[in-house]
């Protein structure tokens, strides 16, 4: 996730926004490949981010945000969906259930600032009970500075989480959530665009070597390795 958020994953021109689709965008909507499910593609409302935040903690849950819990999660994710530098997208499938979703930033820092502004007093009351773990603020610490680690070697823009639920994966969901990705990346003009992800993560790394993302490079974040993916977004 949001690596910002952890070791798999941190965490313009404004696209569509609430309740749009991809059809909105221009571009048509996007179907699985494969599998029995046949997921859609459109941008997160307020009322799928409590799902979006169950994804995440089943589908990261060794990372920072994880273990703040779903509620604060759930938080984030709004406050990323309504700020000018990140989006949301989610995969639903029949019934229009959410299966899956990915968040991307054109800047961490920025985002950060932004969201921190509008939202740091709630964020921080809501985190209030860590007050007395000193390994919480750390990791909070750390990952609030961890854009001044790398920002001078790689993009700003980042693919902050991408979770599909363990009955969707292998459907083309994924590949679907990354092309709706790299569109809105595109249209908000960012050619190039991170990802960090835990080595461990052996299908996530596949996932991105399958779709073109090359290694450049390998940070600590929260004392464990993460590599560190980049991918131009073409003409996306
Ligand atoms: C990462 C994720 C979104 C990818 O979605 P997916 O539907 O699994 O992706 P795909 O099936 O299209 O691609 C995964 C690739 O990994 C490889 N793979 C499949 N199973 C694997 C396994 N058990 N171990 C290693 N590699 C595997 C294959 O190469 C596969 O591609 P292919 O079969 O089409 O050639 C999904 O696996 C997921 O939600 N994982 C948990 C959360 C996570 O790790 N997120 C990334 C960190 S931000």
């Amino acid at each position: 996730m949001i690596q910002a958020m952890g070791p798999a994953g941190t965490f313009g021109v404004p696209g569509p926004r609430d309740g749009a689709t991809m059809e909105a965008t221009g571009e048509p909507p996007t179907a699985a490949r494969r599998g029995s499910v046949e997921p859609r593609v459109r941008l997160m409302r307020p009322g799928d981010a409590d799902e979006v935040a169950r994804l995440h903690v089943e589908g990261i849950p060794t990372g920072l945000l994880a273990e703040l819990g779903a509620k604060f999660l759930a938080r984030v994710y709004r406050a990323l969906a309504e700020c000018e530098e990140g989006f949301v997208f989610v995969a639903t499938c029949a019934g229009d259930r959410v299966v899956g979703f990915v968040a991307g930033v054109t800047s961490v820092r920025a985002m950060y600032k932004r969201v921190l502004q509008k939202h740091g007093l709630s964020f921080g009351l809501a985190a209030l009970k860590y007050v007395f773990s000193a390994r919480m603020i750390r990791r909070i610490l750390n990952t609030l500075r961890y854009p001044a680690k790398v920002e001078s070697q790689y993009p700003d823009a980042e693919l902050l989480s991408i979770v599909v639920a363990p009955e969707a994966r292998g459907s083309g969901a994924a590949t679907a959530l990354l092309e709706a990705l790299l569109a809105e990346f595109h249209a908000r003009s960012v050619g190039e665009i991170k990802v960090m992800v835990g080595p461990d993560l052996e299908r996530a790394n596949a996932y991105y070597r399958k779709h073109g993302f090359r290694l450049a490079g390998q940070i600590t974040s929260h004392g464990h390795p993460a590599n560190i993916y980049t991918l131009a977004t073409k003409s996306a």
